[in-house]
C-alpha cells in the first residue's frame, strides 16, 4: 500500500494534489470495479495502468477492501472560487436534478450526505473540483467507462460544461457528514439502473 500512498496520501486520505483523489472508505466494491478498470485500460491514467498490469484479482480485491475500511478524517471543506450564481445552480443539481433536462439529482444514488451506497456507488466528498471536472469530463468523452448500462455516462451526457463546474464546485465545499459511512445497499431510489451496481 505504500506505493499507493504516495499519490493516495496514508490509510488512502488524499493528498494537497488537486487530481489524486481520496480513496478512503469509498465502498470496496467500487474501489475493486475502478482496479479492474485501470487494469484493464476501460479507465486511463497511465501511472495507475502500469502498476495494476497483470495483477490478479485478488490482490485487487485486497486492495479494495484495505482502502474501503480506512477512515481517517476528511479535509476541509475548498472555498469556492465561482460565483453564488454558479454554487446556487450546482447545489440545486446536485439536490434536485433538473428533470427538464433529463438530469436526475445526484443525492439520488450518492446518497443524502454524499457518503455513497454499498456496494459500488462512491462518495463524493473529500474530492477536488479539478477532479470531480474530469471524471465527469471523461465521461463525457468516452475515456471513463463503466459496467454497461453506464448510468454516469447518461447522467453526465445530460450536463453542460457550466453544469460540471457548478456540481464540481458546490460538493466540494460540503462539510463533513457525522456519519461517513456508505448508505446500506439497496436504500436509495436509484432513478437508473447501473451496470456497476449489482442487486
Ligand atoms: C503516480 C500517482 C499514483 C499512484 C502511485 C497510484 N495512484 Fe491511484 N490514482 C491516481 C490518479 C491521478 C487517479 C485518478 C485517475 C483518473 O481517473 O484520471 C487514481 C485513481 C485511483 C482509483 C480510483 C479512485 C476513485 O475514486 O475512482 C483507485 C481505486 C486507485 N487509484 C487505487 C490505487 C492503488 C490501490 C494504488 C497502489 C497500488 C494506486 N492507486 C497508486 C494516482 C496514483
Ligand atoms: C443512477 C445513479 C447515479 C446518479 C443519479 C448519479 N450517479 Fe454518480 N455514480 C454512480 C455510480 C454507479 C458510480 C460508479 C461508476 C463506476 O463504477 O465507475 C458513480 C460515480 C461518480 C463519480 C466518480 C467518483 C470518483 O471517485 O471517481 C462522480 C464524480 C459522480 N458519480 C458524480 C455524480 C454527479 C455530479 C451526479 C449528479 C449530476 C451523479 N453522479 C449522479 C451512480 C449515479
Amino acid at each position: 500500500m505504500l506505493a499507493c500512498a504516495s499519490c493516495h496520501g496514508m490509510q488512502g486520505k488524499g493528498t494537497n494534489n488537486d487530481y489524486f483523489p481520496r480513496l478512503a472508505g469509498k465502498p470496496s466494491g467500487y474501489l475493486y470495479n475502478q482496479l479492474i478498470a485501470f487494469r484493464d485500460g476501460r479507465r486511463r491514467y497511465p501511472p495507475m495502468n502500469y502498476l495494476l498490469e497483470f495483477q490478479p484479482d485478488a490482490y485487487l480485491q485486497a486492495m479494495a477492501n484495505y482502502f474501503a475500511a480506512q477512515r481517517p478524517p476528511l479535509p476541509p471543506p475548498e472555498t469556492p472560487i465561482v460565483s453564488q450564481d454558479i454554487l446556487a445552480l450546482g447545489q440545486s443539481l446536485v439536490t434536485h436534478g433538473d428533470p427538464a433536462r433529463d438530469v436526475p439529482a445526484c443525492s439520488s444514488c450518492h446518497g443524502a450526505s454524499f457518503t455513497g451506497m454499498e456496494p459500488a456507488i462512491p462518495g463524493l466528498l473529500g474530492l477536488r473540483p479539478s477532479y470531480i471536472s474530469a471524471q465527469l469530463g471523461a465521461w463525457r468523452y468516452g475515456t471513463r467507462t463503466a459496467a454497461a448500462p453506464d448510468c454516469m455516462q447518461i447522467v453526465a451526457g445530460h450536463l453542460t460544461e457550466t453544469d460540471v463546474t457548478a456540481v464540481a464546485a458546490w460538493l466540494s465545499t460540503l462539510p463533513s457528514p457525522a456519519n461517513p459511512t456508505p448508505a446500506p445497499r439497496g436504500s436509495l431510489p436509484m432513478p437508473l439502473a447501473c451496470g456497476s451496481e449489482p442487486n
